[in-house]
């Protein structure tokens, strides 16, 4: 049986300051396309799996947003975390709530900020994935051609020889590694980057929480009573505190001896920053991409502006800039330095 789970609980610092912490970005419609980032993760899974088996995993603090946005999804699958610990607890939460409800679920883990540009190829793999599991002990990631050495991405290397039609044996899995390292990577063309969405059975992840975080493992366990009553918020409440804030990917992926990759095509972006979206928005012949409300330029190209819907505004002479004005607060940054904003939008909260 087939379930999937949308991670929907990150702050989206980079694209700050259109995404807040009290509004990240998988709420947003970054590209303008009438429907936000969770809602288009929603409508492609909801195109294949049965409504009742997708989970949205969020922070308490969404949890209204998450209703607001997909009312069709049923209230008891909206999970809230009482706090933000990264995505080896969230992934750890759904695992032993599904594990008592359906000890045969094959879960589908997915982040709600992406965009898939082929919702057909997607589900191909899915599939050819979520087939493989059900035979097999595997922990699933799709794996993407890369570009470019990008150093916020996990990078794989894989056997050669396929296992079944396009799902190979992982040989390493490194989760963001440095610049040197990543240009090493693509420099040998072994390599391909994590997309962030793995398939798996419920019951092989939990195994994988015993044997790589066996003290994440042991506070679930102590707690999984509780789980599907009326006790679920309380032992979250207890469980959370205890739980180290770290990433599946560091903590699982990365020492795992199970990981398998399909390698993968189906026009995928992380948008994972202002370049990216710059990449996938529609361009004036000045090359500039805008979001939002009026904007007119003079001499300005390769700008990205983001703008307040009631709100007009002019550039003159700006070249290679993200411009992202919000009612409250107003950024100017060069596009090459965008890696930067995350520290700007600390350095904001160090000063408030
Ligand atoms: N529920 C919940 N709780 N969701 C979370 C939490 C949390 O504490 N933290 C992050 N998420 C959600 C985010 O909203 C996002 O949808 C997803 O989990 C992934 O988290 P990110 O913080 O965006 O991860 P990343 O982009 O740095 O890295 C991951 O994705 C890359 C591809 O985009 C890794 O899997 C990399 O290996 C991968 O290359
Ligand atoms: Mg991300």
């Amino acid at each position: 049986h087939n379930y999937v789970a949308i991670m929907a609980g990150g702050i989206g610092s980079r694209f700050w300051p259109m995404s807040r912490t009290n509004y990240p970005k998988q709420f947003l419609d970054i590209l303008n396309t009438g429907k936000t980032l969770i809602q288009a993760t929603y409508d492609r899974f909801a195109a294949f799996i049965p409504a009742e088996n997708i989970y949205v995993v969020t922070s308490n603090e969404y949890i209204n947003i998450v209703k607001k946005q997909l009312p069709q999804l049923p209230l008891q699958n909206i999970l809230g975390e009482p706090s933000r610990k990264n995505t080896a607890p969230c992934i750890a939460y759904i695992s032993y709530k599904l594990n008592q409800l359906d000890p045969q679920a094959s879960l589908i883990i997915a982040p709600s900020d992406h965009l898939i540009l082929d919702p057909v190829a997607f589900n191909k793999v899915c599939f050819e994935a979520l087939s493989f599991v059900g035979k097999h002990n595997a922990l699933i990631t799709l794996g993407i051609k890369p570009t470019y050495p990008n150093t916020g991405y996990g990078y794989i290397q894989y056997e050669q020889q396929a296992v079944s039609d396009n799902v190979f044996k992982v040989k390493t899995f490194t989760e963001k590694p440095n610049l040197e390292l990543a240009k090493t990577f693509i420099a040998s063309g072994e390599f391909l980057w994590n997309a962030g969405i793995f398939v798996w059975q419920v019951k092989n992840i939990i195994y994988a929480f015993e044997k790589y975080l066996p003290e994440m493992y042991d506070v679930f366990e102590a707690e999984k009573a509780h789980f599907n009553t009326v006790q679920e918020g309380p032992a979250l409440q207890r469980i959370y505190p205890l739980c180290t804030n770290i990433s599946i990917d560091f903590g699982i992926m990365e020492k795992a001896d199970n990981v398998y990759v399909i390698p993968s095509s189906f026009g995928w972006s992380d948008l994972g920053s202002w370049n990216s979206a710059w990449e996938n928005l529609e361009k004036d012949y000045m090359h500039n991409a805008s979001g939002g409300g009026n904007v007119i330029v003079f001499d300005t190209h390769h700008c990205m502006i983001q703008t307040p819907e009631n709100k007009l505004v002019v550039l003159q002479g700006m070249e290679d800039f993200i411009v992202v004005d919000t009612n409250d607060v107003l950024l100017i940054c060069k596009r090459e330095k965008e890696q930067d904003i995350k520290e700007y939008v600390a350095e904001v909260k160090r000063n408030k």
